[in-house]
């Protein structure tokens, strides 16, 4: 290996992982197609598709949109539900050599709560709370914009979840950083930030929407500056630690990451131009602490 023997490992609340670097929710399935292209047990972990109570065929219309620096999407959570999950998929997930990320959402605080339940007693290190998801029953809106919903989101989820827990912050929330104390003081173990935009695109000659929902999530490169300085404020204003998600597609971007005070890295679009880029940059973040000479990544996370 070109980084040679530094030590890459990280803890995430109690969950040793061998590397920070983690393939996002929605962008890797369950792990099972880019096995086929890479040893993905050399990743520090993998997030699932984000399930639902039930399964889901998701969205209608156009899902994906280029953008000159990254990408729209409205797939709708498209996933087996929980027990499809169970029956499918657990077998293979559960038995990965590396941090085991579950992501849930839902549409409504029941189903959150059903789905944690049936989640329970399984197998796995992380369950990741995405609270991007809208709120059917409140008009459509998404459980992470207001501080007060989210709060009363995490705090039941906590009163029955098992596994360590690490909220999914959507970056449309009002305030960010007051949003992740609450996930704090409701007993979040974590925090995963941030999740996609919402965008727009115009098909100018059908004088319409792109998407049949109208708007869309934004990720990838564009979106990078603004994650990380949504997760430098955030890492400054608590102290459960955090995974750094947005437009990760290099090691230098994650080592920005990780000196903005994230623990560690979350790697989603960037995946889909190169489906293993996440081992790239594994090996060029332990090549730049061999060249700098840095032994621990704790050296450097939240230095500025
Ligand atoms: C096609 C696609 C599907 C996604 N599905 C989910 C999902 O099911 N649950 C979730 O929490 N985030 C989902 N995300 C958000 C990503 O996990 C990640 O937070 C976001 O894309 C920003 O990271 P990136 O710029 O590296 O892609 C999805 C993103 C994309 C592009």
């Amino acid at each position: 290996m070109r980084g040679g023997a530094v030590d890459l490992s990280v803890d995430f609340a109690g969950i040793k992982m061998k590397n920070p670097v983690v393939l996002a929710s929605g962008t890797c399935g369950f792990g099972r197609e880019l096995a086929e292209r890479f040893d993905v047990e050399k990743l520090g972990g993998l997030a699932s598709k984000g399930l639902t109570l039930k399964a889901r065929d998701g969205n209608s219309g156009v899902r994906i949109w280029e953008t000159p620096s990254g990408i729209m999407n409205s797939i709708g959570l498209e996933n087996p539900g929980v027990k499809g999950f169970i029956e499918k998929e657990l077998d293979w997930f559960g038995s990965l050599n590396t941090a085991r990320i579950v992501n849930l959402g839902g549409h409504c605080l029941d189903d959150y709560l059903e789905g944690v339940s049936l989640l329970n007693d399984l197998d796995f290190d992380i369950l990741e709370l995405n609270i991007s998801c809208p709120n059917v029953k409140q008009g459509g809106m998404n459980f992470g914009v207001k501080t007060e919903v989210a709060r009363e989101v995490v705090r039941r989820v906590r009163g029955v979840c098992r596994h360590r827990l690490s909220v999914k912050l959507s970056p449309n929330a009002e305030d960010i950083v007051e949003l992740a104390r609450a996930c704090e003081e409701e007993g979040a173990d974590g925090l995963s930030l941030t999740n996609t935009f919402l965008a727009m695109a115009v098909d100018i000659y059908r004088r319409r929407p792109v998407f049949e929902n109208t708007y869309a999530g934004l990720s990838g490169p564009a979106i990078k500056p603004i994650s990380l300085r949504m997760v430098h404020q955030v890492a400054r204003g608590v102290s459960i630690p955090v995974m750094g998600i947005g437009g990760i597609s290099t090691w230098q971007d994650a080592v920005e990451f990780i000196m903005a005070g994230a623990t560690a890295v979350q790697i989603g679009t960037a995946t889909f131009i190169k489906p293993d880029v996440a081992l790239d940059v594994i090996e060029g973040t332990a090549a730049f602490m061999k060249e700098e000479r840095i032994e621990s990544l704790e050296e450097i996370r939240g230095s500025i």
